[in-house]
């Protein structure tokens, strides 16, 4: 896929004014030090914090270009499909690395904590591959290995001497993951059954770790793979899949079939990380478990009853959930309080559920990494 800059769209003016107004803005200062010094991301929406809509032609006209995107945090929309801020803004914070920026914003320069590769709504496996089994994926999608593209890319830039770029692959933490929940909505929403989607589930795992692998072979030390959350509670898949049969959804009323498809591919990419471990002993790969984090704030949601899986911002249905009446839309309005919601638009969390399950899974994490707070 070509990655153009937005010089010449009619928008770009808007759109470069308000990121510009992010990226100068400082997150509190964190005082936990680790033995790394970048963070680098590749990833679907939970991770992206502003490049799909820097993406040629359609990225300024996504939804997450338009208010209500970012009204909690920063107050106008930065790309991230979210009331505000995101997993990666959350696990960078904590690591004491917040200064991150998306890739395609960068046009040249450096960055101080680290560079976010991820793009919302992309998947693990190449767009022709879910093509040639009647998949198609969005537009301004970037694959898994669009991603490692550009990481190459950036890599190349800012060193030339292998060595060199060793030490600065080397001297980070790369935060691979969850992306392939993309890959399992796509293909149940465009009518694939569980047991087509379980026959992909390998290719996703393969390319995930040969994605690691490849890193490692770039000088990677720190790897996270993350795994998916719970798909059979976000409020589209819900919408799309619901059903009269009520033992078709768990005691959250959540999708029985589509959560056992996610635990047993998320097992799968741990035991392949596993092995991962014991094929490189001197670098740390880490599995991140997501599922069980959502799982936790959804049965903790202090919304009541019904209100939890649905959407926050959006309209129609038993989800607050209509596809061509999308958030952002003219029309579609917004819950009053977003952090009580766990989703906002019915494909994306909410800042708070954001914030609610990152301290879950990151805290624990500190002390394996090596890290320190004073
Ligand atoms: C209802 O859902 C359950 C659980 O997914 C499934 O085992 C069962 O076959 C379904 N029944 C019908 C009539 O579709
Ligand atoms: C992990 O390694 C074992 C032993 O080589 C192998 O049988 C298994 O298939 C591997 N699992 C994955 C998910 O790669
Ligand atoms: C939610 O629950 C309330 C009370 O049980 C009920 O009146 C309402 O119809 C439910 N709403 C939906 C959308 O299921």
């Amino acid at each position: 896929m070509k990655i153009q800059v937005h010089e010449n769209q009619t928008r770009s003016f808007f759109v470069i004014c308000f990121f510009l107004l992010i990226e100068t803005s400082q997150q509190r200062p964190q005082n936990t030090t680790c033995p790394f010094r970048y963070i680098y991301s590749f990833g679907d929406g939970v991770t992206d914090i502003g490049n799909s809509v820097r993406v040629l032609p359609f990225g300024p006209f996504l939804p997450a270009a338009r208010s209500p995107y970012g009204q909690t945090f920063p107050g106008q929309p930065t790309g991230r499909w979210s009331d505000g801020r995101i997993d990666i803004d959350f696990v960078a914070a904590g690591l004491g690395l917040p200064n991150i920026v998306p890739y395609l914003s960068m046009r040249g320069s450096t960055s101080n904590d680290g560079v976010v590769f991820s793009v919302a709504r992309s998947t693990v496996l190449d767009r022709l591959f879910l093509k040639l089994r009647g998949v198609d994926i969005p537009p301004y999608a970037i694959p898994l290995s669009g991603q490692l593209r550009l990481f190459k890319a950036y890599i190349s830039s800012v060193c030339s001497i292998p060595q060199d770029c060793a030490n600065i692959v080397g001297d980070s933490i790369i935060i691979l993951g969850h992306i392939e929940a993309n890959d399992i909505g796509y293909s149940l929403q465009q009518g694939k059954s569980i047991q087509q989607v379980e026959t992909y589930v390998p290719f996703m795992i393969r390319t995930l770790i040969e994605a690691a692998t490849e890193l490692i072979r770039m000088g990677a030390a720190r790897v996270v793979l993350a795994g998916s959350v719970p798909i059979g509670c976000y409020p589209y898949i819900l919408t799309t899949l619901q059903t009269n049969n009520a033992t078709a959804y768990d005691d959250l009323g959540c999708l029985k079939s589509v959560n056992d498809l996610i635990v047993s591919k998320n097992k799968l990419l741990q035991e392949a990380v596993t092995n991962l471990t014991t094929k490189f002993p001197n670098v740390d790969v880490y599995y991140a478990d997501l599922y069980g984090a959502v799982q936790t704030i959804i049965q903790q949601s202090s919304v009541s009853g019904n209100m939890t899986l649905k959407a926050c911002c959006g309209v129609g249905g038993q989800y607050n959930y209509d596809r061509r009446r999308f958030c952002g839309s003219r029309g579609v309005p917004v819950c009053a309080n977003p952090n009580e919601y766990i989703y906002w638009d019915g494909l994306h969390f909410t800042q708070g559920a954001f914030a609610r399950f990152t301290n879950i899974v990151v805290p624990p994490f500190l002390p394996v990494l090596g890290c320190t707070s004073n």
